[in-house]
């Protein structure tokens, strides 16, 4: 029989697995003289201020169109990705983002690229939060290049707006090496959660583009496709313009599978697969694209015979008037550094579900029903339950369609999850901690090695919900990327197939 060879996404998921074995090999002492800088400078261009516009009561707008559109502008991008604390760290201070960051390197950039509105000419902005400001750097109509690159998305053809998010890979891999892939789009998953919610808040509708031809984007940021590269692209609706109210449209292109690839040497690996993963024309100018199979489901994905079944339907969490409690939640996030070990109501465990899983009950809250993901489908979620009043210990299956906890293993998991989570005390102290999964070798037949980017940003997207509804009801809440891979299944009887991607922990602070 002929060997079969892991495609480079299944290959790069197995050789950036933590395992208890070899850990200790991979945590090279940080070197700091090279500790990447997590903004970008331009020597040249002209600055719009956007500080004015947040910083002003909002009545200082009321008579005042080109005001409050700038206000509507401002809010989104502070809420999406502006600095809202900071620290004070060696002598100098670190500033933390409304988005979380594994380990604060914040990898991500945010462009703006605009058509050409009354207020904000043509061409190219990059997105300075150090000084919450628009830096224009590039002149001249990029709208039509933009639309090319991406296969002519129907989005784009009635907006003005759209935000490019990069990542600047070094900031993240100076320190998790190769595995730093992962988290990059982790992070931006988190961030494209805070996009979406800040969005419904200021009238405006992010359509997600995770297909197009990367290289071109990359041209037309004018960035080194080897150092940065674009991630994810939305084209920016702004529903107070009725043209502009568009129908869904295609989140996600497949690219290639690829099993032919060379022995790729340490610290190479994330550029590689990166590399291998985009989308270009062909020779022939032609996209020799795969064609997606769709899979579709209705029905949850597992259900074990005669597993107790546990209901979790309830009624939505309350956002305030305009959505200004949700505003107030994304500028205060922050990740909680330790939890009590306090139990949670199950009442909370049913609103964090709710908010994070069923979007389709904020209809009354003018919450987006149907927020942009790559593919939902290819994504499970599974719960251990530590300390939460009413609901006996042990992994669950959440099955989102029937809104219910579905029983895999009884068992206080508590030492297991210190130790599943590199002895993080944060695993062992939550209440309950989340673990979303996808099974690669189905994903990758649908999508090709670029499902892996899609995984990731989805998983993170689910866990900046799950993060901003805990902080709503007062809870503590962190995501952790760095666990023992293939020990959490082992451990908590999540299915084989089931590749862990990302773990949020939720408990009560200390
Ligand atoms: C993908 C991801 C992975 C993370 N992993 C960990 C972790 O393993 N341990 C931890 O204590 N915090 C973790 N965090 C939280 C970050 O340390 C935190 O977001 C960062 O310090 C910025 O602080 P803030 O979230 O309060 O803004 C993670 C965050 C993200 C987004």
């Amino acid at each position: 029989m002929p060997e079969l060879r892991l495609s480079i996404a299944q290959h790069y998921h197995e050789r950036t697995k933590y395992d208890p074995e070899t850990i200790a090999s991979k945590g090279k002492a940080l070197d700091w003289s090279k500790q990447p800088v997590p903004f970008k400078e331009y020597k040249i261009g002209s600055s719009v201020d956007l500080k004015p516009f947040i910083q002003q009561a909002p009545e200082t707008f009321a008579d005042d169109a080109e005001g409050q559109w700038w206000r509507r502008l401002s809010r989104l991008l502070f809420c999406s990705y502006g600095l809202t604390a900071k620290m004070p760290s060696m002598g100098s201070a670190v500033y933390l983002r409304a988005a979380p960051s594994a380990g604060g390197l914040y990898p991500a950039e945010v462009y703006l690229v605009s058509r050409g509105t009354p207020l904000l000419p043509p061409g190219l902005y990059n997105y300075q939060s150090r000084t919450h400001s628009l830096l224009h750097f590039w002149e001249s109509d990029v709208w039509t290049n933009l639309q090319d690159a991406c296969l002519w998305h129907s989005s784009l053809e009635n907006t003005q707006i759209a935000l490019v998010i990069t990542a600047v890979f070094y900031r993240s891999s100076w320190r998790y090496e190769d595995r730093a892939y992962r988290w990059i789009f982790l992070d931006t998953g988190h961030l494209l959660g805070n996009i979406e919610l800040a969005s419904a808040i200021n009238d405006y509708r992010p359509h997600l583009i995770g297909g197009y031809v990367d290289q071109a984007i990359d041209d037309l940021l004018y960035i080194d496709t080897e150092k940065e590269s674009a991630i994810a692209v939305l084209a920016l609706a702004d529903l107070l313009d009725i043209k502009q109210n568009l129908p869904i449209g295609r989140t996600a292109l497949p690219s290639a599978t690829e099993t032919e690839y060379p022995y790729i040497p340490d610290g190479q690996l994330l550029y590689y697969f990166h590399r291998v993963t985009q989308i270009h024309p062909g020779t022939t100018g032609n996209l020799n694209l795969p064609e997606i199979k769709q899979q579709k489901s209705l029905e949850d994905k597992y259900n074990f015979p005669f597993c107790q079944k546990i209901p979790t339907a309830t009624t939505p969490i309350d956002w305030g008037t305009n959505l200004e409690k949700l505003e107030v939640t994304i500028l205060k996030r922050r990740s909680t550094r330790a939890y009590s070990g306090e139990n949670l109501t199950f009442d909370e465990l049913k609103y964090l579900l709710d908010f994070t899983y069923q979007p389709q009950n904020y209809l009354d809250q003018s919450l987006d029903i149907h927020p942009d993901y790559f593919d939902l489908n290819l994504i499970q979620t599974f719960i251990a339950v530590s300390g939460v009043d009413g609901l006996e210990s042990g992994c669950y299956y959440y099955a989102p369609q029937a809104q219910e906890l579905r029983q895999i293993r009884f068992k206080n998991f508590r030492r297991e999850l210190h130790y599943l989570c590199l002895g993080q005390e944060l695993g062992r102290d939550a209440s309950m901690v989340i673990f979303h999964t996808a099974d690669l070798k189905a994903a990758i037949s649908q999508y090709g090695d670029r499902v892996y980017r899609y995984l990731h940003m989805d998983a993170g997207h689910l866990g900046q919900r799950l993060n901003l509804a805990a902080i709503r009801l007062h809870l503590g809440v962190s995501g952790i990327a760095g666990f023992f891979d293939d020990q959490v299944n082992e451990v908590l009887g999540i299915p084989t197939d089931e590749a862990v991607l990302y773990i949020t922990t939720v408990g009560r602070p200390r």
